[in-house]
């Protein structure tokens, strides 16, 4: 089993982080997590190659994630709240994703190859704003195949309670690798 992780914290050991690991403890088999503060990922640029080549045009960091999203079982994306939303980084490394809806819409090819499994982990200082980031989170979950999506696994409040100390998320996390390790389908709400 192998797993890819999108971590969206500038914060290398902050709440976000912290889920990050004990997820990662849980679950077995291989991990890669893209750390999209401190690695060397442009955004898209909207150039356009990848709807004649099915190539991305620039050649980052990124190209090490499209290879490990060729051979993933689950991707799991790990933010902060921001506005209301997944970190801006998150998602520019996300748009670099653009490449499989210009192969899809463009060459007819469906990519990347096989179904995988989602879990989304936010993290917020306040109580807001999980409702929107999550559904940004299933969009991006539909670029990249993955069928299944876990319910999202939230520690709000973090001013008040860091997430090493919130009891709720640290089960929904076990919960989370039981089902990314598991056979078991659970479809979030849609
Ligand atoms: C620019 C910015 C915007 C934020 N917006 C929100 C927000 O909309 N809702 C919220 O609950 N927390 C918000 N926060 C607080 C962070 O989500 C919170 O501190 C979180 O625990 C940080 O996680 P990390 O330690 O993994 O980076 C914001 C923080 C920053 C820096």
């Amino acid at each position: 089993m192998k797993t890819l992780v999108i971590f969206g914290s500038p914060r290398r050991n902050g709440d976000t982080a912290y889920l990050v690991k004990r997820l990662l403890e849980s679950l077995g088999g291989e991990h890669m997590t893209v750390d999209c503060y401190h690695e060397n990922i442009s955004p898209c640029i909207d150039c356009r190659a990848c709807r004649k080549s099915g190539k991305c045009s620039i050649n980052d960091g990124m190209q090490k994630v499209y290879d490990y999203l060729d051979i993933c079982d689950n991707i799991v994306i790990a933010s902060p709240i921001y506005f209301s939303e997944l970190t801006g980084r998150l998602l520019d490394v996300c748009s670099r994703y653009q490449l499989y809806f210009s192969q899809r819409r463009f060459r007819g090819i469906s990519v990347p190859p096989k179904n995988k499994k989602g879990g989304v982990i936010l993290v917020g200082g306040g109580s807001g704003g999980k409702d929107k980031a999550f559904s940004t989170a299933k969009e991006i979950f539909r670029m990249l195949s993955v069928s299944d999506v876990f319910p999202p696994v939230c520690s709000p409040n973090t001013d008040t309670v860091p997430a090493k100390d919130d009891k709720n998320a640290l089960a929904e996390i076990s919960e989370l690798a039981e089902f990314l390790g598991s056979e078991k389908n659970i479809r979030a709400d849609n």
